[in-house]
């Protein structure tokens, strides 16, 4: 590979699940995989194979169907680990194995309780044990950020030896800062035997807030893949953000001198989606993604603007992916209108009754709402995610009362297991009384962990995207619901989370 070549590593499917309540069920790995492959990612980790059979099944089915990327299972430096990976990244076509054991003295001591000759034991074995499985192998040094340097230089001339293809060099806690963090790579670059034979990698948490300018640093140092998430998710604080680390790459290739493969289009659908699919919602003034990121709010800057777009924008906010034209259907558009928007955004349509049931909502949607934007259009799709089939439980009519001085009240028609039933309930709020009032029919006890509400596009008949997280026995699901009523949005979202349950799609165990 040439050398001014920068490999995107995208690890939303593992450390990215690693964040509080971010874990996803396969369905919803699935369409984040397609998504990653889309957006031309290079490497997307699946997820952690031995962590669970769910995980196991998940990356299995990521790599039936990626076809494009190469498709990547975490694994400790164990025998099981590697074993459960090699078999579940089989099926694809392009695979690879990234084992990792912890490098610093104080994981050694305290955490593996290994010698630092027993850990480079086992990193030499598991690296030639994962050989027998795929040419493509990665070899981490946790903690890396607090390991004793010429330790580092030791356990990766081993493993490189052992036939160890990618190095990676982790902040697995988000404490360096960019001179030192380059200065480290520079280092072992320069220091260990082969180090040509490899592609270095950098792989920063957000602690301090500085993944992303720690994974630029190294790459200033020679770094050639940087493993990243979208919208920056991951254990903690999170890891480099994807859409940070790509534009700012391109933008300022004077400086870098690298390019990557990414199709930059798909990364504005990218953070929606996971956001969508995590609940994570992506702060306004997010750099690239963020809804102001492109917005000019004071006179001055819109009037340099208007008058020459690079007075004050450094990208394209179509080149990320923000849509020119954001206005696309009315109520007049047909439905192959609708289709053709589909696949214009690139959405996967499951099935023709999803897309059908989506186009009923699309024409009741128009009904209220006299524009439909881009965003409406996605967040219509992400609420058909479950097939209708799998809908145990439907809303059929909901009316609510909401009055200065009264207690608000809900009364809402379901649709359980093909029965109508009708409940109603009290509450602090009208929220509250609907979800109350659901309650009151299924008894499913769950306990809300989440509740968010986001305004998808601008206006006062936007639709309002609901996400609410719920824990049930042991299991945590996420639904979602939108709606120009967000009372009627978070009746469907809790809806849909309830469906989930009852579907058993709960959300994978998140690994470690
Ligand atoms: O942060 C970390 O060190 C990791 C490794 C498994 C690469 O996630
Ligand atoms: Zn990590």
């Amino acid at each position: 590979m040439e050398n001014s070549r920068l490999i995107i590593f995208d690890t939303t499917l593992r450390d990215g699940e690693q964040s509080p309540g971010a874990s996803m069920t396969q369905e919803e790995k699935l369409r984040v995989a397609r998504q990653l492959e889309r957006m031309r990612v290079d490497v997307i980790e699946a997820g952690f194979a031995a962590a669970s059979p769910g995980d196991f099944s998940a990356i299995r089915a990521i790599a039936e169907t990626i076809g494009n990327s190469t498709v990547c299972s975490l694994a400790r430096a164990n025998e099981n680990d590697i074993r459960k990976a090699g078999e579940a990244i089989r099926p694809a076509e392009s695979r690879r194995i990234h084992t990792f054991i912890a490098t610093s003295p104080i994981h050694m001591e305290k955490k593996l309780r290994m010698t630092p000759d027993q850990v480079v034991e086992a990193a030499v074995r598991a690296v030639a044990m994962a050989r027998e499985y795929t040419t493509d192998v990665e070899f981490s040094a946790e903690d890396a950020v607090r390991s004793d340097l010429d330790f580092l230089c030791r356990i990766f001339d081993a493993v490189i030896a052992a036939g160890a293809t990618t190095i990676n060099v982790p902040d697995t806690v988000g404490y360096s800062i960019p001179s030192v963090w380059g200065d480290r790579m520079r280092s072992l670059i320069e220091r260990v035997r082969d180090s040509d034979k490899v592609i270095w990698s950098t792989h920063c948490h957000n602690d301090l807030g500085m993944a992303v300018a720690n994974s630029l640093s190294a790459v200033l140092a020679g770094a050639r893949q940087v493993e990243c998430t979208i919208n920056g998710l991951g254990e903690r604080a999170g890891n480099a953000s994807l859409e940070e680390v790509v534009m700012a790459v391109k933008t300022r290739s004077d400086i870098f001198g690298v390019e990557t493969g990414i199709d930059t289009t798909q990364i504005v659908p990218a953070s929606r989606l996971v956001s969508q699919i995590t609940g994570y919602p992506v702060q306004p003034n997010k750099a690239i993604v963020g809804a102001n990121a492109f917005a000019h709010e004071s006179g001055i800057h819109q009037d340099g603007v208007l008058k020459h777009r690079e007075t004050y924008e450094i990208m394209r906010a179509q080149d990320v992916g923000w849509s020119q034209n954001r206005l696309v259907l009315g109520k007049h558009s047909g439905r192959n209108a609708f289709r053709n928007r589909l696949q214009e955004l690139g959405i996967p349509v499951a099935s023709e009754e999803a897309v059908n049931a989506a186009f009923a909502r699309f024409k009741e949607l128009a009904d209220k709402k006299h524009e439909i934007f881009d965003e409406d259009i996605q967040a219509l799709m992400s609420d058909e995610g479950l097939p209708a089939a799998h809908e145990h439980i439907k809303l059929v009519s909901f009316k609510f009362r909401s009055e200065t001085g009264e207690t608000p009240h809900a009364e809402l028609t379901l649709s359980v297991g093909g029965i109508e039933k009708h409940t109603e309930a009290d509450g602090g709020g009208p929220v509250d009384a609907a979800l109350k009032a659901i309650e009151q029919v299924v008894s499913s006890g769950s306990e809300l962990l989440l509740y968010s509400v986001n305004a998808i596009t601008t206006g006062t008949d936007a639709q309002g995207e609901v996400t609410v997280r719920l824990a049930n026995g042991g299991r945590i699901v996420n639904g979602q619901g939108s709606d120009t009523d967000i009372i009627v949005a978070s009746a469907r979202a809790y809806l849909n989370a309830l469906n989930r349950l009852y579907q058993g799609s709960e959300r994978l165990n998140p690994q470690l």
